[in-house]
């Protein structure tokens, strides 16, 4: 009698059922919808003493056993504190025992390095714990990540700040392994009881029981599943690196979020050297915070005065031309001040006009053009406009419309912003402005740079901080009248 596939296929969409992989699901109908998978799934196959079902499972550092609400919360839960702080700070405040997460970000960004790196700062923290700290990694040969290891250590030990974190590369609880098979790591896992562990990455993981090559669906899946399941088990934090394109063609890490406790993305331009970390999901901590990091030659260093390294060289140069505005913008615990600039040309041929933005929300940026056609008189009719947020950064706060149609009205008007100012604020359809949240901590940081005046909505209390000039204006027209030289 014929054996038994050990694999089934099932559908994405419908989740249907089928013996042998096909284009299209028989059931739905659906093309390259069919996704691999073990017929008995990994709890059973593995551990069996301990079969767990999703729903038994015991949450990440916590019994079986019910305990009171309070114990559960962000706050009560043990944490695994990182000695590098723009990591630490994104994670919630360090990581949790036995929860898992993705940090994803284009090729080259710098993910395994931010990993390396934190498991570093974790050995230097002397005589706390003494488990070992395993790096996983499929991508490149141990004698490569140590390369890397001791290049930064060399560079950080002869340059080291205040505020610089200590790293110990040669510490014997940095651990490195080369391997791809998941019933390898999840061994590696029995075997050596790490407090962390890094995955890099989760397209070279192969689980030798599915025919799919690694990088599939499937194998992403299954393997991801495993291991947080492992991790759950033995109380690891887990950190899987994902590849992300910037079109997102790479589907492994998107299906794999939501069996993820936190998603952590690495962004920035690949050419200049600011990289940005946030979390885009934490079941432990908030979603606002950012770690900001420059990558040198010898590794990454954290940024210890964000918004002065945005600006670069603030204070001094701020006499730009034309299209330039800068905004104090609200980033988790933190303002940064952030420069915003545009530009335009004359749509070729009178083709439709493009209209692009990097770093800022494309929707916000037509909405702006709209309103300051409308509500300001500025016109952009066949004008191609570009919009964009130095630094690399992604800026999704509402407060940075003002500075944004402050750049644009600017470069359309050919009147530069006057200088050494700052501005916030969230506009509205009507042209009016509205107030933003915690706008003393703005003022405050305006003047610590040297800004001495900035332009905010007219509604909602503030007294203006010494040296600094309060500019105050109820809409969009007003604001380009204080705002424009
Ligand atoms: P890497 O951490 O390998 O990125 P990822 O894992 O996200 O693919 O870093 C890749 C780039 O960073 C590489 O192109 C070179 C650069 N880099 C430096 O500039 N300085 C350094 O010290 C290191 C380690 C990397
Ligand atoms: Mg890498």
């Amino acid at each position: 009698m014929a054996k038994r596939p050990e694999t089934i296929f099932y559908c994405k969409d419908c989740g249907n059922e089928t013996p042998r992989w096909e284009g299209r699901c028989p059931a739905c109908g659906e093309w390259n919808t069919l996704v691999e998978a073990p017929r008995q799934g990994h709890a059973g196959r593995r551990g069996g003493k301990k079969a767990s079902s999703a729903a038994a499972r015991p949450g990440p550092g916590t019994g079986a056993e019910p305990r009171p609400l309070k114990a559960f919360t962000a706050e009560t839960l043990p944490r695994l504190r990182f000695p590098l702080n723009e990591f630490d700070r994104v994670l919630g405040g360090g990581a949790v025992p036995g929860g898992s997460l993705l940090v994803g970000g284009e090729p080259g960004i710098g993910k395994s390095t931010l990993l390396l790196q934190a498991l570093a700062a974790l050995a230097a923290e002397n005589g706390k714990d003494e488990r070992p700290l395993l790096y996983v990694s499929g991508e490149e040969a141990p004698s490569q990540i140590a390369a890397r290891g001791l290049r930064i250590d060399e560079q950080a030990r002869e340059s080291r700040h205040e505020h610089e974190a200590r790293y110990d590369f040669n510490s014997e609880r940095l651990q490195l392994a080369a391997e791809t098979n998941l019933e390898a790591i999840l061994d590696l896992f029995e075997r050596l009881r790490p407090c962390v562990a890094v995955i890099d990455s989760v397209q070279t993981l192969r689980d030798a029981e599915l025919a799919s090559p690694p990088g599939a669906l499937g194998q992403v899946r299954e393997c991801t599943m495993a291991l947080v399941d492992a991790a759950r088990r033995h109380e690891i934090a887990l950190f899987l690196i994902g590849h992300v394109t910037r079109e997102g063609t790479l589907a492994g890490p998107k299906t794999i979020e939501h069996v993820v406790d936190a998603v952590l993305s690495f962004e920035g331009d690949t050419r200049l050297g600011l990289r940005c970390l946030r979390a885009l999901k934490n079941r432990f901590g908030s979603v606002d915070e950012v770690g900001l990091f420059e990558m040198t030659g010898f590794g990454l260093r954290e940024v210890p005065d964000p918004s002065r390294a945005l600006l670069d060289g603030a204070g001094e140069d701020l006499d730009k031309g034309p299209g330039t505005a800068v905004g104090a913008l609200s980033e988790g615990s933190r303002i940064l001040l952030v420069e915003v600039q545009a530009l335009t040309v004359p749509a070729p041929g009178g083709g439709s006009p493009r209209r692009r933005a990097s770093g800022l929300d494309p929707n916000r940026l037509a909405m702006l053009l709209a309103v300051l056609e409308t509500k300001a008189g500025v016109p952009f009719g066949m004008l191609d406009v570009f919009a964009s947020a130095a630094g690399g950064l992604e800026i999704d706060e509402p407060a940075s419309d003002l500075p944004l149609a402050l750049a644009l009205a600017s470069v359309a008007t050919s009147r530069p912003v006057r200088g050494k100012l700052v501005a916030a604020g969230e506009v509205g359809l009507g042209g009016e402005l509205r107030p933003v949240a915690r706008l003393e901590a703005r003022l405050a940081e305006a003047r610590r740079l040297g800004f001495n005046a900035i332009l905010v909505p007219a509604r909602g209390k503030v007294a203006a901080p010494q040296g600094l000039k309060l500019l105050r204006a109820a809409n969009l027209k007003e604001a380009l009248a204080l705002g424009l030289a």
